[in-house]
């Protein structure tokens, strides 16, 4: 079964009672729940408020040859260290897609850059759940 390593930052953990309105009332033990009944994929849902230990999974998931799905959330707009591990990621090979429960593009003009995108596979935003679903079944249908 193909690991896949799904990665949340900072502030994913309030999910269920942070912003309902923009982020919904589901929590992330929800997000892990629906994500670990995608067949053929063993998906592994972590959560972190520290940069540190974010860029630390991401070198993790290049040693074990393992792809990723990433919501960075606020580190989406300003982390270029993120950005550089996020690299290290995709021109190893490995697919990594940036994805975001709300639309950023329809919010706040911060949240309208992403210093991410340009070095991710490619990008789901706006879906809510489904845009990590969406990202997970990509990756099983790219790996085969
Ligand atoms: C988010 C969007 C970001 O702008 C925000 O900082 C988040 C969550 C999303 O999933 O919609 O924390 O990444």
């Amino acid at each position: 079964m193909n690991r896949v390593l799904v990665v949340n930052g900072p502030n994913l953990n309030r999910l269920g009672t942070r912003e309902p309105d923009v982020y919904g009332s589901a929590t992330l033990d929800d997000l892990a729940t629906e994500l670990a009944d995608i067949d053929g994929l063993d998906v592994d849902v972590r959560q972190t408020n520290s940069e540190s230990e974010l860029i630390g999974w991401l070198h993790d998931a290049v040693d074990a040859r393992t792809p990723v799905v990433l919501n960075p959330a606020a580190f989406t707009h300003y982390s270029y260290a993120l950005r550089d591990a996020a690299a290290i990621v995709t021109s190893s090979g490995l697919l990594l897609v940036e994805v975001h429960l709300s639309n950023p593009h329809a919010r706040e003009e911060f949240r309208h850059t992403s210093v991410i995108s340009g070095v991710a596979t490619g990008v789901i935003a706006g879906f809510g759940f489904d845009s990590y679903r969406l990202a997970l079944e990509l990756i099983r249908s790219r790996l085969g």
